[in-house]
This record gives structure tokens, C-alpha cells and sequence, in this order.
């Protein structure tokens, strides 16, 4: 690769800053070894094999997955030997391939209900599988209550092909609210967790691992001795919506999107040639509304960007700017995780010099089509 700088680039790229990406990884591994806490992060956020071995070499456990897709990619191209699932499966070709990934590294399957685990069992035969019972700890999403996962686990004894390893939770409620309120959630999130560990086990549930973590909560709840594995995803990235919530700051940002100015149709506008196809078009997520526009324009705060179209973003300037048309501009995105998700690679930086190409290639539904 040339000593090139990003503003040799066309326009849209998708950049990633090196330096707050290894940083993003070194901090929160630090905190969770120092919290002797296992970090399973989440891929979903970058769907790239090179940046699940940065978390692998810089200490992660292993992997949570959102999508089988990711699951099976990831452990052909990083290696990774344990790998959780986030949410249930089933359908009769998912189960086979849940099966086959468990033929091939650690895997813990996720469970909320029992007609997956029982659809699961039987397909086994006697081969086994490590299961997860998920939590519900006021996202009101997947989940069961402490009380209710009793009662779960029970069920899921009479099939001895399962096996019972912990307990998981995802509060994502804490997106929708402001930065008041993030003790308030972590809270909530270790005292479900605890009461749902104290009463399988009392239920004589081995418990082995208490997985919890969105990255606005993990820095105070891995402090709890309860808590054994943390789980975040956005963290690599960080981005506007962290930003709002006061987790991060521009300098840990670690993805943006590089734009030109394309057009300058009157006074207060202008118009950049990336849209919702880059950008995305969260303003927020589980009902969050404290970013202002589609994301930050970098080094510029006196432009807002105000709607996107899919190929274009419409900036309002709301104080005096030196933007013309032909200069090139970064965005924050709102969300990181979606915008990453747009694009086939992204392209690594230090201090503006590009320095390698980085893919986003373990993403689903481009190269296999499964049938039932
Ligand atoms: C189950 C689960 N765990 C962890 C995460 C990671 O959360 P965050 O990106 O806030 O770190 C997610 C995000 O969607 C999730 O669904």
C-alpha cells in the first residue's frame, strides 16, 4: 500500500482510524481482564475476520454472533475457538448448520423458549450442545424473567443432549434514554442477573458464566462480581450516538465516512455526494433521539446534516463556514454498526495515511443461499 493520504481518496470511503481502533480494543480489554471478566465481543458491529484477530490477539475469550452467517465465516478465517450466539435458531437447514459449528469450535447456542431446544435436541441425537438461557433484564425483547428461567431450565433437563453452561442479557432499553439514566440500567442489569443466577442455582443449576453487556453499560457493570463475561459491540467504533450518550468523544470515533461537496444550491445548503446508502438512517436505537441531523461533520459544527437522501446528504449551515464545493469531509455516522454494514471494506488510517484495506467480509446473505 502507498504513503497515500485519505484526501487522495474518491468519494464516498468508509475510513477507519487506526490508532482509536486498537485503542477502542486495548481499553476495553484492559478494563475487563482488570475486572477478571471473559470479553466475548459482539461482530455485528464490524462483520470483518481482521478485526475479530485484533480482539482475539488482544485478549478476547471468544465471540458473540448475531447471524449463523457471521458464526460460520468467522471461525473459517479467524480461527476463533468459542463462539455464543446471541439469539435463538430454528428452522430445520439452521439447526443443521448450528449443529456443524458446534462440530467446529466451542458454541453456545441461546435459548428463550423450549421449542428451539427441543426442535435442537432432537436433531442431535447424541451429540451434545452448551446452552444459554437469556435473560430479560427490561429490554423487553428476548428473554425470560429470573423467576420464569427456573421453570425453562427444568424443561430443558429432560433433554440431556443440552447442556446448561450460564446466563446472558443484552439491556438495550439504555439507548433509549439519556446519560442519567445509565447507572439506573446497570444497576437493573447486575440485580436481574443475580437474582436469576441465586435461583437456578438454588434450583441446583450449575451456573458456570453471567454474560451481560452493551458498551454505554460495561464499564460499571463488569465491577460486579456477579457479572463473569462482558459482551459489548459498538466499542470498536464508538460513534455519534455514543457521543450523545456521553460514552465516547470524537477522538475515539473510529469509522467515518468520507464525502465531497457536490453542490452549494443556495446560501444555507449543501449537498455531499454520500446518502443513507453510507450513512445509514438511525437517528438513534430503542427509541433514541438525542443525536442532532444523520451524523457529526467533523471539524465542522457549524453544519448540520439535515436529511439524506440514498446517494446524497442535504447540509444546513447554521453559522459562518469556510465549505465550498470540492472539499472533502468526514462524518460520524449516528450508528457505526449500520454504516459498516454498507460497504465491502473499509480503509485503515493513521494520521490520514492510509495504511491498509481492511474487509468487511463476514457479513450474510451475498455468496449462499440455504433451503429448508
Ligand atoms: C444480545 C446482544 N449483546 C450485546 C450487544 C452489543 O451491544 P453494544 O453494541 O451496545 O455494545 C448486542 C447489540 O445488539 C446484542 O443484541
Amino acid at each position: 500500500m502507498s504513503t497515500k493520504n485519505i484526501s487522495t481518496l474518491t468519494t464516498p470511503s468508509f475510513l477507519v482510524n487506526l490508532d482509536a481502533l486498537e485503542n477502542n480494543i486495548k481499553r476495553y480489554q484492559i478494563l475487563a481482564d482488570e475486572n477478571f471478566v471473559k470479553l466475548f465481543p459482539m461482530l455485528k458491529t464490524h462483520k470483518s475476520s481482521e478485526i475479530t484477530k485484533m480482539q482475539i490477539e488482544a485478549g478476547a475469550t471468544g465471540v458473540l454472533v448475531g447471524t449463523l452467517d457471521e458464526a460460520e465465516a468467522v471461525i473459517e478465517k479467524s480461527g476463533v475457538t468459542k463462539v455464543m450466539l446471541a439469539y435463538p435458531v430454528i428452522g430445520d437447514k439452521n439447526l443443521d448448520r448450528v449443529i456443524a459449528l458446534s462440530q467446529q469450535c466451542e458454541l453456545f447456542v441461546a435459548f428463550d423458549n423450549e421449542i428451539p431446544a427441543i426442535e435442537l435436541s432432537k436433531k442431535l441425537n447424541k451429540a451434545t450442545v452448551n446452552y444459554q438461557i437469556i435473560i430479560n433484564s427490561g429490554l423487553n425483547r428476548f428473554g425470560v424473567s429470573p423467576e420464569e428461567s427456573v421453570n425453562l431450565y427444568n424443561t430443558l433437563k429432560r433433554y440431556p443432549n443440552l447442556i446448561f453452561k450460564g446466563i446472558s442479557t443484552h439491556t438495550g432499553q439504555v439507548y433509549g434514554f439519556s446519560k442519567d439514566y445509565i447507572d439506573e440500567i446497570t444497576k437493573q442489569e447486575i440485580s436481574t442477573m443475580t437474582l436469576a443466577k441465586n435461583l437456578l442455582t438454588k434450583n441446583g443449576a450449575n451456573v458456570e458464566f453471567v454474560a451481560t453487556g452493551t458498551t454505554p453499560t460495561f464499564t460499571n457493570a463488569i465491577k460486579s462480581d456477579e457479572i463473569t463475561v462482558s459482551r459489548p459491540g459498538n466499542y470498536v467504533f464508538f460513534d455519534a450516538i455514543q457521543i450523545a450518550l456521553g460514552v465516547a468523544e470524537e477522538k475515539d470515533c473510529a469509522l467515518t465516512v468520507l464525502a465531497t461537496v457536490i453542490s452549494h444550491p443556495s446560501e444555507d445548503l449543501f449537498i455531499l455526494d454520500c446518502g443513507s446508502k453510507c450513512l445509514g438512517l438511525d437517528q438513534g436505537a430503542h427509541g433514541n433521539s438525542l443525536t442532532k441531523g444523520f451524523g457529526i461533520v467533523k471539524n465542522h459544527p457549524e453544519l448540520t446534516i439535515i436529511g439524506l437522501s440514498e446517494e446524497v446528504a442535504k447540509i444546513k449551515k447554521e453559522g459562518p463556514t469556510t465549505l465550498k464545493i470540492g472539499d472533502k469531509i468526514e462524518i460520524i455516522p449516528n450508528h457505526s454498526c449500520s454504516a459498516a454494514n454498507m460497504t465491502s471494506y473499509l480503509i485503515g488510517h493513521r494520521g490520514g495515511t492510509i495504511e491498509k484495506i481492511i474487509e468487511v467480509d463476514i457479513r450474510g446473505n451475498s455468496k449462499k443461499v440455504f433451503i429448508d
